[in-house]
């Protein structure tokens, strides 16, 4: 199978899917939020207190560049990985771009006490992640090549539709 990229809004599950599925499907998962704090030794959220936006989105875009040559690895990504034309292109290379896509409702469960998610620092309403996902909603759809609803679902049940979707993708061609 080839490489299997996950985008979505945050809080979706991408870091939870991607480690199943790269345990399901023995290939290697790689996660580029973790890359990227252990390459910079901080958190996210110091990152962008620290150096600002701009600057990590330039960390996601070298490290997509980095992974256009891997073979055999699930890459979660961050979930404002689809804004850049380029993180767009990088990510095609790369391999099958997955969206999972959830609900704010659900988004907002997952997301509301969690601290090391800058962009959603003192916004963390249901109100603002609808207005983020608005926003965000077409570049997400821009970029993915299929999509799978997360909504009132387990793990496995998603894993096993991104691989049936994935399969079925390859007999089209
Ligand atoms: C971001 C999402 C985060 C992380 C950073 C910015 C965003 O990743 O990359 O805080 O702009 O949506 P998750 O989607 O894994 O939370």
């Amino acid at each position: 199978m080839s490489n299997i990229v996950l985008i979505g809004f945050m809080g979706v599950g991408k870091t939870t899917i991607g480690n199943r599925l790269g345990k399901l499907l023995k290939m290697k998962f790689v996660d580029m939020d973790r890359q990227i704090e252990r390459e910079q030794d901080k958190k996210i959220s110091d990152i962008f207190a620290q150096q600002g936006e701009p600057f990590f989105r330039d960390l996601e875009t070298r490290m997509l560049r980095s992974l256009t040559a891997s073979e055999n690895i699930i890459l979660s990504t961050g979930g404002g990985i689809v804004l850049r034309p380029e993180n767009r292109e990088l990510m095609k290379r790369i391999g099958t771009v997955v969206l999972l896509e959830g609900s704010v409702n659900t988004v907002y469960k997952r997301v509301r006490l969690n601290k090391n998610r800058p962009i959603l620092k003192h916004k963390n309403s249901k109100q603002q992640i609808a207005k983020l996902m608005r926003e965000r909603k077409n570049f997400y759809h821009l970029s993915a090549d299929l999509r799978v609803s997360i909504n009132h679902k387990t793990v496995m049940m998603i894993c096993e539709e991104i691989v049936e979707k994935i399969h079925k993708g390859e007999e089209d061609v």
